[in-house]
């Protein structure tokens, strides 16, 4: 069972065995019995910041999806191993770009005689070989609480914007934040001929969306808006910016997990909030704020499965396979791609 008081009892003995070698990070979107035992709790962008932070742990438990765990690989130092307790936390939404995909896109914008004025920004939600493929080609990486800065420091560098692989946040970012219209954005459809996109609409164009979205947040839709609405009054919607852009448009809020928080912590007691993200963070949050009336967007929608792989059983595994000097599921990027990828990442690391 999910809250087995013996299995809670061997993480928490494990953690101790191991001490200051042990540094376990975990994603805001992890199931509580999982959660309670990470040390920094966060959205993708703090936890890549914190990956660096503990350089003396050996090990960095990553609690989370793939992509994060890869991006804690390439930004601490060679000799920590990061581990994810259960290989099949992957992201639908990461493997709806691989690298053959965008280096036949890069190839065909290349031939439009267009590549030049392109900057690849990729969501951190991307494998590390996409991240690579930015950092080699000028580009950066971002997270949904800096892509609106990561966009206009792309904007700086060139004409136009490739952005990899949620359609939703870059639409959203481009449209609700910096004033482009949607005929500025036009979406590559990578199983399409040439993206399925004219040489006119490329040229026209200033954001290339990657035809990717995230299954959780892609499923919330604005009759979910108009159903809580018409069910709480005076509710205030709030939602994550992988939402699509009908969804976002109607909501009132919009923004990363970190900023669902804050937002909810500084809202008053009594007020109503309808959340659109991750299921696991929204029943956190309406436990942890019991004065005010927090509930979920649409309650068809579900868990993140992939999220949803790590745990209890499969942390205490790891931790226990630790303790006995077993390294399990290491997730290692190798040389090449970890020095592009990292290029990118700095970048994003090194927004104002
Ligand atoms: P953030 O952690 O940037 O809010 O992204 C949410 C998400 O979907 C992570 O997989
Ligand atoms: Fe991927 Fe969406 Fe799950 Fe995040 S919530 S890991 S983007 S599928």
């Amino acid at each position: 069972p999910a809250s087995d008081p013996g299995l809670v009892e061997r993480a928490r003995k494990a953690k101790e065995a191991l001490g200051d070698r042990l540094f376990v990070l975990g994603h805001h979107y992890q199931r509580d019995e999982v959660i309670q035992f990470a040390d920094v709790t966060g959205d993708s962008f703090k936890l890549a910041q914190q990956a660096a932070a503990r350089p003396e742990a050996e090990f960095i438990v990553f609690c989370g999806v793939h992509f994060m765990a890869e991006s804690a690989d390439i930004l601490t130092h060679d000799d920590q191993k990061v581990i994810l307790p259960d290989m099949a936390a992957g992201c639908s939404m990461a493997d709806m770009a691989t690298f053959d995909q965008v280096e036949e896109c890069w190839e065909a914008l290349e031939d439009a005689g267009l590549a030049d004025q392109v900057i690849p920004v990729t969501y951190m939600n991307s494998s590390a070989d996409i991240k690579a493929f930015c950092g080699r080609n000028g580009g950066a990486v971002c997270t949904s609480s800096n892509a609106r800065r990561a966009l206009d420091w792309a904007f700086e560098q060139g004409e136009k914007v490739l952005f990899l692989p949620d359609q939703h946040l870059g639409r959203n970012t481009a449209v609700l934040e910096m004033g482009m219209s949607l005929d500025d954005c036009v979406v590559w459809n990578p199983h399409r001929p040439n993206g399925g996109l004219t040489q006119e609409q490329l040229e026209r164009a200033k954001m290339i969306l990657w035809r990717g979205h995230c299954s959780v947040h892609g499923r919330f839709t604005a009759d979910s808006v108009d159903d809580v609405r018409a069910r709480i009054p005076g509710v205030n919607v709030l939602v994550h910016p992988e939402c699509r852009h009908d969804v976002v448009l109607k909501a009132d809020y919009v923004g990363s997990t970190e900023y669902i928080i804050k937002k909810l912590e500084a809202a008053p007691a009594g007020s109503s909030w309808a959340v659109g993200t991750e299921l696991n963070l929204v029943k956190r949050l309406a436990q942890r704020f019991p004065d005010k009336n927090v509930s979920f967007l649409d309650r068809t929608v579900c868990y993140c499965s992939t999220m949803n792989r790590i745990d209890l059983p499969h942390l205490v595994w790891a931790l226990e396979s630790l303790v006995l000097g077993e390294v399990v599921n290491q997730i290692t990027v190798d040389e090449d791609t970890t020095q592009w990828a990292k290029v990118a990442l700095d970048r994003m690391l090194a927004l104002p």
